[in-house]
């Protein structure tokens, strides 16, 4: 059996980090009996300083032959703070429609939380984010001054009452952003936490702010009773953000899945990674069950410790066995968590988790693990 999975380094740490997973992922393909056929792209900070390419066309269409991609990070101190992550990162989500973010938080054996008297039974859960809407749409303005739209009437008053200025002459800066929320984007992610529970403790968690933003989380709690009532056997509740966050912390043995609107969705799992362990802990994926995902660390490129060689890269081999998840291979995908934990257990960890080994070599060790656990 063959897969061709696409691969994209990206910036600083990224490059080294990939080369570690697809060192585990090769593994568990010949323990497993499948082949993974890598196809590398050059995507990332370098190539845009160079050209002024981002992804183009070209890049979008080859991506799109591939079911998988396998990803890095990107980010790079030489080029203005969102040009990577809106050009490449929220261009491949949105392009390939992978309308779920998918987030374990789960606490491995041996390894701290700061969380006190908490340990790998309590935390467990994932969080599916709503990965293609919210604030994320891209829609909003910064401007001076005054603009015509009748939309912007109530920000002319806003303006005008708070601060006693006439917005058509005495106007400073204002800007706004949009979020939405579609019947059939919050049903189609909903929808698919509620299978994923299913297979889990079958529990359903709405994380929102439907007490102030109440048209679109309004709109998103209605979408979630409506999906709930199809799934009887399945328990739910809500919660506000502000609260969840409480909750993170003080019961995280309360959550099974929690499923989220994109910025929530995006705040909550660094909190999530800090109770699982850490960012070098937080792998996600990228969802579109029907077409072209993409697994990635939720971390970013750490450009100080680039070309170090001393990078966790457990977060991003662990994205790789969602990856495997994801193309079908289970068992693989199991025993590369299985060979992770091993790994971490017998302290054969980087630096950051109080070990000494290098990026390349926790590459090989879980690697070598895979094939026996
Ligand atoms: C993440 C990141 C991205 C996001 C950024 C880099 C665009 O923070 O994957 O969580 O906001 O989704
Ligand atoms: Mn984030």
């Amino acid at each position: 059996m063959q897969h061709a999975v696409a691969s994209i380094g990206g910036d600083g740490i990224g490059p080294e980090i990939l080369s570690a997973g697809r060192e585990v992922l090769d593994a568990a393909g010949e323990r497993f009996g499948f082949d993974i056929a890598w196809t590398e792209f050059d995507v990332g900070a370098e190539r845009y300083l160079a050209t002024g390419e981002l992804l183009t066309e070209d890049d979008l269409r080859e991506l799109s032959k591939f079911r998988a991609i396998y990803f890095g990070a990107i980010g790079d101190e030489r080029v203005k703070p969102g040009i990577l992550e809106k050009g490449i990162l929220l261009a491949i989500r949105f392009y390939f429609d992978q309308f779920v973010n998918l987030r374990p938080i789960k606490l491995l054996e041996g390894v701290e939380t700061p969380l006190a008297n908490k340990g790998p039974e309590d935390v467990d859960f994932v969080v599916v984010r709503e990965n293609t809407e919210d604030f994320y749409v891209g829609i909003g303005s910064r401007f001076s001054g005054v603009r015509e739209e009748k939309d912007l009437e109530i920000i002319r008053d806003l303006y005008e009452i708070r601060f006693g200025l006439d917005v058509e002459t005495d106007a400073d800066e204002i800007a706004y952003q949009i979020g939405v929320i579609t019947r059939p984007g919050a049903e189609r992610v909903i929808r698919y936490a509620f299978d994923t529970a299913m297979a889990r403790e079958k529990k359903v968690t709405s994380v929102d702010k439907a007490n102030v933003l109440s048209d679109v989380y309004g709109l998103w709690r209605d979408v979630f009773s409506d999906v709930a009532a199809g799934y009887p056997g399945v328990s739910t509740e809500f919660n506000f953000v502000d609260a969840v966050t409480m909750w993170f912390v003080k019961n995280p043995e309360w959550f099974d899945v929690v499923v989220t609107p994109n910025m929530f969705g995006d705040i909550i799992t660094d909190l999530g990674a800090m109770i699982q362990g850490g960012l070098g802990l937080a792998p996600g994926g990228n969802i579109n069950p029907a077409g072209t995902s993409m697994f990635e660390p939720i971390h970013g490129s750490a450009p100080k410790y680039r070309g170090k060689d001393i990078a966790n890269p457990l977060a991003t081999i662990w994205a790789g066995s969602m990856l495997l998840d994801q193309i079908g291979e289970h068992e693989a995908a199991k025993a590369v968590l299985s060979a992770i934990e091993k790994s971490i257990i017998e302290g054969f960890v980087t630096r950051d988790m109080g070990g000494a080994k290098k990026t390349s070599e926790v590459g090989r060790h879980v690697a070598a693990l895979v094939k026996t656990v």
